[in-house]
């Protein structure tokens, strides 16, 4: 079997991560969510004060860049990669509300989006790979054999994320969560730089009202059309 490149795109909180994890899982390819990406420089320049509420001096954290670090590491017993910054695993700590908030304000930097975008075509250079984010398709693997642009209505999305933190003992409220997803696809469908936009041979998937399973066997289908 041929191997390819898998670009999944998508609003937030479409459950592209669900799916592209699977899909890497059944078919033995690396697995990148280029979310956390964008997070751990966010986390970064949190801890660093660069931004606040109402405040982010871009100028410092575009000069500090080449001195952040990004890795994947895989951990065995969870299945999949964790995020390191300059080699402390901040999973957790991208995955919070605060750092939410700001991570579309840091990803419309195109000096961050320079950066990331580079390696991230550097890890799928030898293809076998499912990476998900806003951009997969239309700016870091264009040339991708199949690419995916998920959807679902922006209530949806925010009652998936609102369970998800809740789950994870995070006190948030559901209009708080909702008023993220809209700001974030207002911001990420709007930047100048690599603006979310759907790909011309993209093919999109409305998930409101498909569960997991079905996704995946759709998405599995597509995948053994092409390889
Ligand atoms: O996928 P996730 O929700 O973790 O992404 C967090 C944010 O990072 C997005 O809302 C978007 O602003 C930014 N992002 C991006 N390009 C990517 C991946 C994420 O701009 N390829």
């Amino acid at each position: 079997m041929k191997k390819i490149t898998i670009a999944i795109d998508g609003f937030s909180s479409t459950g592209k991560s669900t799916l592209a994890k699977q899909l890497a899982k059944e078919l033995g390819y690396v697995y990148v969510d280029t979310g956390a990406m964008y997070r751990a420089i966010t986390y970064f320049a949190m801890q660093k004060q660069l931004i606040k509420t109402d405040f982010f001096d871009k100028k410092s954290l575009t000069e500090v860049l080449p001195k952040i670090q990004l890795e994947f590491k895989f951990n065995a017993d969870l299945g999949f990669a964790e995020m390191y910054l300059n080699d402390e695993n901040v999973e957790k700590q991208i995955r919070t509300i605060e750092v939410s908030n700001f991570v579309s304000k840091v990803a419309e930097v195109s000096e961050v989006r320079s950066k990331l975008v580079e390696q991230q075509k550097e890890m799928g250079k030898n293809k076998a790979i499912v990476m998900d984010g806003r951009d997969i398709g239309t700016v870091v693997f264009p040339d991708a054999e199949l690419k995916i642009f998920m959807t679902a209505s922006a209530e949806t999305r925010a009652q998936r994320r609102f369970d998800e933190l809740q789950q994870k003992g995070d006190d948030v409220s559901y209009e708080d969560v909702l008023k993220n997803v809209v700001e974030r696809d207002y911001i990420d469908t709007h930047r100048e730089d690599s603006p979310l936009v759907i790909a011309d041979d993209a093919i999109e998937i409305d998930n409101s009202y498909l569960n997991k399973e079905e996704q995946f066997a759709a998405v599995l289908d597509l995948v053994n059309d092409v390889v």
